[in-house]
């Protein structure tokens, strides 16, 4: 799991990051080489949704969900490796700024849809993703949720629910990080509390070298 001390209290910092991304104005953003729309009330994508891109492995014949896909940089970055998808967002901002971005990257084998989590989604997906709000602070709307998930209970109910929307042998990539105000043992605790092992995890430090970025899977025990 992740190393201590863990010294790095993440609230100011993303307290700052929200503001910004609730008054800048539109960006144009490089991840991994794709040029990305990144509209206000979006999340700015980040080294975070650079792991995810690297990490996540899905194939031609595989379907893929991605919750919280906010600029959709994530899912329309794995769009060719993908045989479909679809990326939902609470944040109706999100969704249109994903579509937006699909059109600019003329994607087509991924559509989006405003839901809070699985609420608007049907079917079973080999591969879900989430790269979540990391901290339980209260959130006030939906574009906080980029950041804050209240009392955790969006992650909580996240695992609660996964399993019926993935195949049997299907993957969960979750995203993650090691910020002292947050409980790090949180994703491991849920996941194997509704039925699932860790398969894998990868960690990068910040350039800061105070914290690091994950990505860990999950899949039910063979
Ligand atoms: C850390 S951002 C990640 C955005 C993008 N996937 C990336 O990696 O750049 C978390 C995303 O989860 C979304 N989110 C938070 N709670 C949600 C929920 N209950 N249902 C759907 N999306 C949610 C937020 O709106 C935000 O877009």
């Amino acid at each position: 799991m992740i190393e201590k001390p863990r010294d790095f209290i993440a609230y100011e910092k993303q307290k700052a990051r929200l503001e910004e991304r609730k008054t800048s104005r539109q960006l144009v953003k490089s991840v991994l080489g794709k040029e990305f729309l990144v509209n206000p009330g979006v999340y700015d994508t980040g080294l975070d949704t650079e792991l995810m891109i690297e990490h996540v492995v899905v194939s031609r014949e595989e379907n893929i969900l991605e919750i919280g896909c906010g600029t959709g940089a994530v899912i329309l970055s794995l769009a060719d490796r993908a045989k479909e998808g679809l990326g939902v967002d609470i944040n109706p901002l999100a969704v249109k700024n994903s579509q937006e971005n699909a059109s600019k990257l003329g994607v087509s084998n991924i559509t989006f849809r405003e839901s809070n989590l699985f609420k608007k989604v049907h079917g079973a997906f080999d591969v879900v993703v989430w790269n979540p709000p990391y901290n339980a602070y209260p959130a006030q709307d939906e574009v906080e949720m980029m950041f804050w998930d209240s009392n955790n209970s969006m992650k909580k109910r996240f695992f609660a629910e996964v399993s019926s929307y993935l195949k049997a042998n299907g993957r969960i990539y979750f995203g993650w990080a090691d910020f002292a105000d947050l409980d790090v043992k949180l994703p491991y605790t849920l996941a194997m509390a509704n039925g699932f092992r860790l398969r894998d995890q990868w960690f990068r430090k910040a350039d800061s070298g105070k914290y690091s970025f994950g990505v860990l899977e999950f899949s039910r025990p063979k």
